[in-house]
């Protein structure tokens, strides 16, 4: 029989990185792109050379061409680091309009299966909480992070409407904080950030008071939820995100205490349009998918600690 041929955008990043890990070892083909905007070709070192991997530097929003069939696409190609799109905001709209419309028309063609790794920050600064699928969210549309936020908006009704025109498998899953091993040392999201500096004494940095709340899930997880998705006859949009809830300062406390480090606390200013509160409601990833997160916050932070260890030393190496 033949292998079925999966296409990755995205896949060099963080959380692609990992899933083309996963569909390569449970026997597929994959095709990974990446434009590696944020992505890094060390995310995928050890798939190179195997002979159900190939990696194409592409990227989503220029016009491509090709002939070859795919069974399935996962879109992940988007920065997703506050940092990264407020630096690059015209590339971010662009990945999330004629990118994900790129694929799609790539899917209409091949009749392949669709997923779009959509995101929470669609519900902006939720009024309600925990966020389910059918609230419609508080964004500012002219805001520091609408780049992102409204760019995942706009391509959520995209694929809704290519789904009605063309009847094409086209899913949306919304992913609330994810971390782990390979997610950038200083791309500037909590996890990352608070790692980095608690291993090298400098001081932890937590925005305003702390106390805002987020739910963070372990990437492995995170990657089991989105092959669940695709494999499901559902089309979403469905959250996928841990709901154990933290504040930030909690979070800096456990990854202090964890990495032994005698870094303080520092509070910078909040930046703007900060969600106050973020936590998941997966009653419907439970429910239509079976699915729920695994790994607890101090598990995963275990798991972590190791990378963020080698990456600093390798850097401290290069300085
Ligand atoms: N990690 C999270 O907490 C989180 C939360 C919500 C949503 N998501 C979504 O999941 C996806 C993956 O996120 P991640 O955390 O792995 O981020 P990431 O930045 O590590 O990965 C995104 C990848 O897309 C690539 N890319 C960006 N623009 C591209 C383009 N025009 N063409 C081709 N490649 C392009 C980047 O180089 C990078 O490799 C993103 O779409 C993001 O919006 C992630």
């Amino acid at each position: 029989m033949r292998k079925k041929i999966i296409l990755v955008a995205g896949g060099a990043g963080f959380i692609g990185s990992h899933l083309c890990r996963r569909l390569v070892g449970d026997g597929y083909k994959v095709i990974c792109w990446d434009n590696l905007y944020s992505g890094r070709l060390e995310n995928i070192a050890d798939l190179r050379g195997n002979s159900n991997f190939s990696f194409v530097k592409t990227d989503i929003t220029k016009k491509f061409s090709f002939k070859n069939k795919v069974d399935e696409i996962y879109n992940l190609a988007c920065i997703a680091s506050p940092g990264g799109y407020q630096r690059r905001p015209l590339e971010t709209l662009l990945a999330s309009s004629v990118g994900v419309k790129n694929l799609l028309d790539l899917a209409v063609q091949c009749k392949a299966k669709f997923l779009q790794t959509s995101t929470s920050e669609v519900y902006g600064d939720p009024l309600v909480h925990p966020q389910k699928e059918s609230y419609w969210g508080n964004v500012n549309p002219v805001g520091e992070r609408s780049c992102y936020d409204e760019g995942k908006r706009f391509a959520e009704s995209l694929i809704y409407t290519y789904r009605n025109l063309y009847k094409l498998e086209a899913k949306i899953v919304r992913i609330f904080n994810t971390y782990g091993p390979k997610m950038h040392p200083s791309d500037g999201r909590a996890i990352s950030t608070f790692l980095s500096q608690a291993l090298t004494g400098k001081p932890v940095t937590v925005f305003g008071d702390g106390l805002q709340t987020r739910s963070f899930c372990y990437v492995s997880d995170m990657v089991s939820g989105l092959i669940l998705m695709m494999k499901s006859r559902e089309f979403g949009p469905i959250n996928l995100g841990n709901p154990g809830e933290f504040t930030i300062l909690k979070l800096a406390g456990l990854i202090v205490k964890l990495v032994r480090s005698s870094s303080q606390i520092a509070h910078l200013d909040l930046p703007a349009d900060d969600p106050v509160k973020r936590k998941p409601d997966i009653t419907l990833a439970k429910k239509l998918l079976g699915w729920q997160p695994k790994i607890s916050l101090e598990e995963g932070l275990k798991l972590s600690l190791p990378y963020y260890q080698s990456q600093i030393k390798s850097r401290s190496k290069v300085s």
